[in-house]
């Protein structure tokens, strides 16, 4: 079995990802390593959020692990919310807010074009880094429609789709996502070695 640690306390990315693994892999969540606190992600770029988490937890159990870090960039907004999409209404994350304040900001604004961008780092068993990134491109819409997902869900209208992140089922989104692409380009990666 190769051992292989999620850094994430989110229940919805863990589901998402855990049907993803082919046999031989024993994938453990930050639970079953016994780290409950909250892990800093204080930089200002995806890609250093996720390194910083992945070492992070490396470093305490020493398991090879992977770390996940996705943000929001809406062209009209210069790449907003991006990096600080969880907080961007306030440090009680609430996704309902921080969407209100999203359309608020968009009021007006003829360009809705907008991404999402996850990008993966792993530390591999001789504590070497690997970076991996999706993206996909959408729009975001004047109000929130559907109940499934999380975050952004409801405003977000994939590219080639009709309906919003939330209104297609989780089978449509854990194909089509960033973080579905991202877990792609590890996976592949991962299986090859
Ligand atoms: P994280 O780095 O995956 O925790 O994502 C940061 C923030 O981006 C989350 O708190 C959500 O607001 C948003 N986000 C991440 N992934 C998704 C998604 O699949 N749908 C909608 N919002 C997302």
């Amino acid at each position: 079995m190769r051992n292989l640690v999620f850094a994430t306390g989110n229940s919805h990315k863990l589901q998402e990802v855990q049907g993803l693994f082919k046999e031989g892999f024993a994938l453990s969540c930050l639970k079953d390593v016994n780290i409950t606190e909250e892990i800093p992600e204080t930089a200002d770029n995806l890609v250093d959020n996720a390194l910083q988490k992945a070492w992070y937890v490396y470093k305490k159990c020493g398991i090879p692990c992977f770390a996940d870090d996705t943000g929001l960039e809406v062209e009209a907004l210069n790449g907003a919310p991006g990096v600080y999409s969880a907080r961007y209404a306030g440090e009680q994350k609430d996704s309902r807010l921080n969407m209100l304040l999203l359309l608020k900001n968009m009021t007006g604004k003829e360009n809705r074009n907008a991404r999402f961008r996850t990008i993966i780092a792993y530390i591999d068993e001789n504590a070497q880094e690997h970076i991996f990134e999706g993206e996909i491109r959408g729009k975001i819409i004047e109000n929130m429609a559907g109940e499934n997902g999380f975050g952004y869900d409801p405003i977000f209208v994939p590219e080639g789709y009709d309906k919003t992140f939330a209104q297609l089922s989780s089978e449509i989104k854990n194909t089509i996502s960033h973080r579905a692409r991202a877990m792609e380009k590890f996976l592949s990666y991962i299986n090859s070695k």
